[in-house]
């Protein structure tokens, strides 16, 4: 072998010990994988080509030079999962405990210009200590390149952010301007400033977990879409994901071939009560129509009155937006209402078309929803859905009532097609309520009251408590029964394929935010 062979072999043979044997036996008792694992797990097979292995840093302060360590805390390059190309980074937490300088920055943008360019996803395994402290404001420009390309591509690429360690401070923006997180529970967390800033600015008494652990993430801020048991977890749910989307926003999802053995589902028939005030699962309604245990469901734990996910239809990907009656009763309120905007932003930006799924009796009222903004936020859903130009289906199960039957991917705001059951109830709001104020007086002068209410609801059920007035009008192209509907949906996404819809030019919209 000659020189210059042995030479380049020592040489890939240090890189790939990163910051050596040492640290990554610690970052192995943290259960947490080394970078090069985290790749090798995530990508097919042998599929893995680097890019920049032997890049180091340029810092000569705080006797930087003579801590040189080839990759310079990040693994950078391209591969494939379910053979399609994708582009990928892992910090590596045993390099300066992947904190990020100047190189390790370009490494990244490197290689986010290329999928830009060549338009495949990028996915970014976040596991990093921060900015390089000794680099000062060279890394914060760092930071700044990233954050700049995460923007322009947002749209064009899908961009994935993994949180398998930890992420604070600048760090943080970037997987916030990404398509989706998912964080791993116990070994990650994500916070703008840690505990000791919060201690020290607001006298609060919190752990690195409760401020922005998984659990904290998931369940009350929503920053992130996803959570992982584990490392392992964590890969196998973004490539299951990624099975979802297309390559870019030039083309669809591809479609899966499979037997349409099963067209009518039964079961759908016994799903909604028939008290209208008897709460279901909408899951239940969401397994009647799609293809078998294809749901990948999005923000689980967020947001719970609102169901969000992606699942295949007759093959086909589709993004499901359903109200869940279980939890408040599917009311819109501030965080459903932002959870589902963004949702409907992704699909429409990468060509996944939208099934919407209606039973909500309208917006949650309160000084709280009022003062936080409801207004706002639920203009986001109904902005969203408007501008939206994929494929739009939508299938109303009980009820729509008020400006949530218009927000819910109405026909008057761009549907393709509007279905009803023959359970629905489009009227501007429940019998009760609607009694009570336009028959008050009759109510009020009444013999007996109770009763004259009882029996003016009676009519105002009958006359409003149905699909049939909206079917009359054209806003619902079909009542169905209910068993028909997955079969109605494979025959409307399969009609819709081609839909093109052309809008005038413009810089952007201005969604409320
Ligand atoms: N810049 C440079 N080096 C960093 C770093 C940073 N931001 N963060 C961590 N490191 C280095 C440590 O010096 C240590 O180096 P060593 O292996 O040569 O000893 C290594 O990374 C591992 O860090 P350590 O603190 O031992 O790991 P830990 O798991 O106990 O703690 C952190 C991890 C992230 C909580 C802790 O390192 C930390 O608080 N880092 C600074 C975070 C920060 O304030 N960043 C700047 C603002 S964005």
């Amino acid at each position: 072998m000659s020189k210059a062979i042995e030479n380049l072999q020592a040489k890939i043979k240090q890189a790939k010990l990163g910051g050596g044997q040492v640290r990554i036996d610690k970052q192995h008792e943290k259960k947490k994988l080394t970078a090069r694992e985290r790749i090798d797990y995530f990508l097919d097979e042998g599929s893995f080509e680097e890019m920049g292995m032997l890049v180091t840093h340029r810092t000569t302060d705080f006797n930087m030079d003579k801590q040189q360590f080839y990759g310079d805390g990040v693994v950078t390059g391209y591969g494939a999962v379910d053979g399609r190309l994708v582009y990928v980074y892992a910090q590596d937490f045993t390099v300066f405990g992947g904190a990020l300088s100047e190189t390790h920055a370009e490494k990244i943008c490197k290689i986010m210009d290329k999928a830009v360019q060549v338009g495949a996803p990028i996915i970014g395994l976040n596991d990093s200590g921060g900015a390089r402290i000794q680099e000062g404001v060279r890394s914060l420009g760092g930071y700044a390149d990233i954050f700049y390309r995460n923007v322009q591509a947002s749209g064009v690429i899908p961009q994935i952010s993994a949180i398998m360690g930890p992420c604070a401070g600048g760090a943080v923006y970037s997987p916030a301007m990404t398509d989706f997180t998912i964080m791993v529970q116990d070994t990650s967390y994500m916070f703008v400033t840690g505990p000791n800033v919060v201690k020290t600015v607001t006298n609060e008494e919190v752990s690195s977990e409760e401020l922005g652990g998984a659990s904290a993430h998931s369940t009350k801020s929503g920053v992130t879409h996803f959570t992982a048991q584990n490392d392992i977890d964590c890969l196998m749910q973004i490539k299951k994901l990624l099975s979802y989307m297309p390559q870019n926003n030039q083309e669809k999802p591809e479609d899966i071939e499979i037997q349409l053995d099963e067209e009518y589902r039964e079961q759908l028939e016994h799903i909604v009560p028939e008290n209208a005030n008897k709460p279901y699962d909408m899951h239940e309604v969401i397994k009647g129509i799609i293809d078998e245990d294809s749901f990948f469901e999005v923000h689980k734990n967020y947001a719970d009155n609102i169901l969000v996910g992606f699942s295949r239809i007759g093959g086909k990907s589709v993004g499901i937006i359903a109200n869940q009656p279980m939890s408040l009763a599917g009311v819109l309120d501030v965080d459903a209402s932002k959870k589902a905007a963004r949702f409907v932003r992704f699909c429409d930006a990468f060509n996944i078309p939208l099934l919407v799924l209606v039973d909500v009796p309208g917006f949650l009222p309160g000084t709280d929803q009022e003062w936080s903004g409801i207004i706002l936020h639920g203009a986001k859903l109904l902005y969203a859905l408007s501008e939206a130009t994929v494929p739009r289906v939508t299938v109303i199960t009980r009820k729509a009532y008020g400006g949530a039957y218009d927000v819910m991917n109405s026909k008057h705001i761009g549907a393709d097609l509007n279905f009803a059951w023959p359970t629905a109830e489009i009227a501007v709001m429940g019998a009760k309520g609607a009694s009570e104020i336009i028959f008050r007086k009759e109510i009020a002068s009444a013999e007996n009251p109770t009763e004259k209410l009882l029996e003016k609801e009676a009519e105002y059920a009958e006359t409003f408590a149905n699909p049939y007035k909206a079917a009359q009008r054209g806003f619902i192209d079909e009542v169905i029964l209910p068993k028909d509907t997955r079969r109605k949906l494979i025959k409307a996404f399969t009609m819709l394929k081609n839909k093109d819809v052309l809008r005038p030019k413009r810089k952007h919209g201005n969604i409320p935010l």
